[in-house]
């Protein structure tokens, strides 16, 4: 037996967490750490001889924690913000204590019907139909590659069997600012990126429907096979929201598959003052969302979703014989049918600890705070001098430039570069960019609870501080005047 005792190292991580967590406000959020830094420090081989528990945790604060970057933050304010919540970081711990395998039914009762117990929950939490039935996918990229490839089966039932050689070549549909995600599973899938229609987005960001529906008829008069239109509820960039149910009519006029992607914004549908923005998902054969993005659940727990799960059997059961069980000629839930992953962890157990502690109402305020600070900050930010908003705020995201008169887009683009590297070099909030409308844009997400007020103001002084310092190496180069020689 060469386990050391459980008890002290599971206690020595609960105090080195509690210090972390207190400790956080002093750390810079994003890591200063420059690339090949770490690997450079570890050893080329495993240890031979197992060391002292002493010099693992040496390591532990020496080597893992200053190469951290920090998004237990409350400044952490980059690409969507998330928090793993005291309960859900237990439930996680617990789960790798139990470690329960849920390969079938029987390797893990509870794992199996604990999933589908935390999947009518997030069901009616987000005010999807009774009818829908899911799982607890990894990530909202693997989860979405298995919704599309239940939509290549529906197209194509006998796909199993003969691959696409045969067959007309399959498109799948997105606006223009649907997430990368998509573009990975048309290349698993076969359809390839040339199979990838990106829809241009009307003055709000939303895919534009008329442009769809000529694509769908264009490909089709061409030969080719529409497959499914994915709608993004939650834009990466900027978090638009397509026209769900334009979205649906066309769908369900032309036979396609209509996935909903609402990776971020899918949690807010729990609040019943944002869940109007979702009007149409109800209709779609395929909804994701991750609660580990914005419902208070550490990585990896996303909820995905279907109208008919028969489907999604019908792409992904193989049953060897050494799996076959008794439970499941019966029809038990055999999660393994339904994805990619024969083994699955009990990702369920955070949810369901996270749900039972804070409840709905916890959830939905977090949500609800988030999203009131997101729309004071963006108040602030629009009335700063020469900043433009380069979006509309429907969730917890504002996105902006600094673009003073005079400048030109490209002068533009490299200050607010510049602006970005001097905020996060301030180190206490750490933001993130993105292209929108061609032009580099700053975004800020709040989706940390320990976010307050407090923080917003401590980036926003940081912003000003890059903002003065553009300012002044504009007034220099212009009272140097035109370089002579
Ligand atoms: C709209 C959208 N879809 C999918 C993803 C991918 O999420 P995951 O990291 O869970 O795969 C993201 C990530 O930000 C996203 O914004």
């Amino acid at each position: 037996m060469i386990d050391p005792p459980f008890r002290p190292l599971a206690l020595a991580a609960v105090e080195r967490l509690t210090r972390y967590f207190d400790s956080l406000e002093s750390r810079p959020v994003l890591a200063r750490t420059a690339p090949g830094e770490v690997l450079a420090r570890i050893p080329a081989e495993a240890p031979e001889e197992g060391e002292p528990w002493e010099a693992i945790e040496r390591d532990l604060d020496g080597l893992i924690e200053p190469n951290l970057t920090h998004w237990q933050h409350p400044g952490y304010l980059a690409y969507f913000a998330t928090t793993g919540s005291a309960p859900a970081i237990v439930g996680d711990f617990l789960a790798a204590g139990y470690n329960q395998v849920g390969i079938l039914w029987r390797t893990s009762p509870v794992l199996t019907e604990l999933e589908q117990g935390m999947v009518r929950w997030l069901i009616r939490l987000v005010g999807l139909p009774d009818s829908f039935d899911g799982q607890l996918a990894d990530t909202a990229s693997g989860g979405s590659l298995i919704a599309l490839a239940a939509a290549r089966e529906q197209a194509f039932p006998d796909v199993r069997k003969t691959g696409l050689a045969s067959l007309p070549p399959g498109v799948v549909y997105c606006s223009e600012l649907a997430h990368s995600s998509i573009d990975k599973a048309c290349v698993v899938l076969g359809f390839g990126l040339s199979g990838l229609r990106k829809i241009p987005v009307d003055a709000e960001f939303r895919m534009d429907v008329g442009l769809l529906a000529r694509a769908v008829a264009e490909d089709r008069a061409r030969g080719l096979r529409p497959i499914a239109v994915v709608a993004t509820a939650g834009t990466t960039t900027v978090t638009s929201v397509d026209p769900l149910p334009a979205v649906a009519d066309l769908c369900e006029r032309e036979g396609l598959w209509m996935h909903v992607d609402a990776a971020y914004a899918g949690s807010a549908a729990s609040l019943p003052e944002l869940r109007p923005l979702f009007s149409g998902w109800e209709r779609a054969d395929s909804v994701i969302f991750n609660p580990h993005k914005w419902m208070l659940v550490p990585l990896e727990c996303t909820g995905l979703f279907f109208r008919r799960m028969e489907r999604v059997r019908r792409a992904f059961s193989v049953v060897p014989n050494y799996l076959e069980t008794p439970e499941g000629a019966a029809g038990v839930r055999e999660y393994m049918d339904y994805g990619v992953q024969l083994g699955r962890r009990f990702r369920a157990l955070k949810l369901w600890m996270m749900l039972r502690t804070f409840g709905a109402e916890g959830v939905r305020a977090t949500i609800r705070e988030h999203v009131a600070l997101a729309r004071r900050l963006r108040e602030v930010i629009g009335s700063e001098p020469g900043v433009v908003l380069a979006a509309p705020t429907p969730f917890s995201v504002v996105a902006f430039r600094w673009a003073p008169a005079g400048l030109s887009p490209a002068e533009a683009d490299g200050a607010n570069r510049r602006i970005l590297e001097r905020i996060n070099a301030d180190g206490r909030t750490f933001i993130s960019h993105a292209t929108v409308e061609g032009r580099y844009t700053l975004r800020v997400a709040v989706g940390n609870a320990r976010t307050g007020w407090k923080h917003l103001e401590a980036f926003l002084e940081a912003f000003r501080v890059g903002i003065a310092a553009e300012s002044g190496s504009r007034r220099q180069d212009r009272s140097a005047g035109p370089a002579r020689g």
